[in-house]
């Protein structure tokens, strides 16, 4: 992994201090890249009512989007998962709407990292093409 990687990871792993889960007890972080250089990060924020939590990812595109932000090269997530985390399937087709090709670095507490694409975890997305876009 690359330098930047690995600054990303860090972001990361910041990020994950501040998630809100105390009901899974299962806190996520996530830190994306943009093309400008600029790092927005995001964590998991659960609700009572379960079904209203929101994935560290998304918070972290929502956070880079409201900055202005949508070139997005690299995400980083990190999670106490016994292998690196697999992004649930909302967050794929989120990553995806913004770019197939955005690397993704996938890891947990033990080190154990997977470097693949958003494209990659979400063969046949649903895209603007499937609106004939
Ligand atoms: N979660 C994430 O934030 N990202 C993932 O990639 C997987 C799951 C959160 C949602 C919930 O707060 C907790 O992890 C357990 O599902």
């Amino acid at each position: 992994m690359n330098r930047d990687l690995e600054t990303l990871l860090k972001a990361a792993r910041e990020a994950q201090r501040q998630a809100y889960a105390p009901y899974s007890h299962f806190a996520v972080g996530a830190a994306l890249l943009t093309a400008s250089g600029k790092v927005f990060t995001g964590c998991n924020i659960e609700n009572a009512s379960y079904g209203l939590t929101i994935c560290a990812e998304r918070v972290a595109v929502g956070s880079a989007v409201a900055a202005g932000e949508r070139d997005f090269v690299a995400m980083a997530v990190v999670a106490p998962s016994p292998g690196p985390i697999s992004p649930c399937g909302a967050c794929r087709q989120i990553l995806v709407e913004f770019n197939p090709g955005m690397r993704l670095i996938l890891a947990n507490l033990d080190g154990e990292v997977l470097e693949t694409t958003a494209g990659d975890l979400l063969p046949g997305a649903f895209t603007a093409r499937d609106l004939g876009l």
